[in-house]
């Protein structure tokens, strides 16, 4: 599949949700923070957004559920169209179920480990899911800094990938920008969102370009 850039609008103009995607003709998905007040400090929109920016949106979404209880919400998303569905590994109780529920109802499924929560207890996951979401921040906000100190962990998953031998694309998510993609993609990420350096850019698509051409720089293959 290649290097994909999925911009987060969670620093996009909420009340232009249609004309924001708008911007990002080039994005190979738009990113969408779910946030539920419970499993993270922040609380951002939910199901009736989502299928509404699923109705407008030309670009496919990638559903990022920072939620409690993914196991009872995550399938509804992938039910209303989402390309990609992700649920925490810290909230899910059972991952093999939810990921097979996201499956039936025809999303990609993904799991997402916080900066503090190591990946090698759910590297047997991997047939279950489509791609691994490793944050480079605490979630909960856009525009925090990135954290180079989970590139290992970047490392650990492709590698684990290689050995599993299947097509699981490998997400970065949290001060992604020109400065810092470099690394993520030398590291085996092959999916970059990037929320701050998109958005607050004065170009978005300009940002996206910039944003691929240096991440090709690394590309895995
Ligand atoms: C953080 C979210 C991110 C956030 C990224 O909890 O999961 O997707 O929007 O924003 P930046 O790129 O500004 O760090
Ligand atoms: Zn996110």
């Amino acid at each position: 599949m290649g290097i994909q850039i999925t911009p987060s609008i969670l620093n996009a103009d909420f009340g232009n949700l249609a004309a924001e995607v708008g911007r990002i003709p080039s994005a190979d998905m738009v990113h969408v923070d779910v946030m539920d007040n419970h499993f993270v400090p922040n609380l951002t929109l939910g199901l009736p957004v989502v299928e509404a920016l699923i109705r407008v949106s030309p670009i496919p979404i990638d559903c990022h559920l920072m939620i409690e209880d993914p196991d009872r919400w995550a399938p509804g998303y992938a039910e209303a169209g989402a390309k990609s569905v992700t649920f925490h590994v810290e909230a899910v109780k059972d991952a093999v179920a939810t990921s097979r529920a996201i499956r039936a109802a025809g999303a990609r499924a993904a799991f997402a480990v916080k900066p503090g929560t190591p990946f090698a207890p759910y590297a047997d996951l991997l047939p279950e899911v489509d791609m691994v979401l490793v944050m480079t921040v605490e979630p909960g906000f856009g525009g925090q800094s990135f954290m180079a100190d989970q590139m290992p962990k970047v490392r650990e998953v492709r590698e684990a990938v290689r050995m599993h031998g299947g097509e699981v694309w490998i997400q970065v998510d949290g001060g992604v920008s020109a400065s810092t993609i470099e690394q993520c993609a030398e590291a085996g990420a092959d999916v970059f969102v990037a929320g701050s350096a998109v958005y607050g850019a004065e170009s978005a698509a300009g940002a996206i370009d910039d944003l691929r051409a240096l991440a090709a720089r690394h590309a895995h293959g």
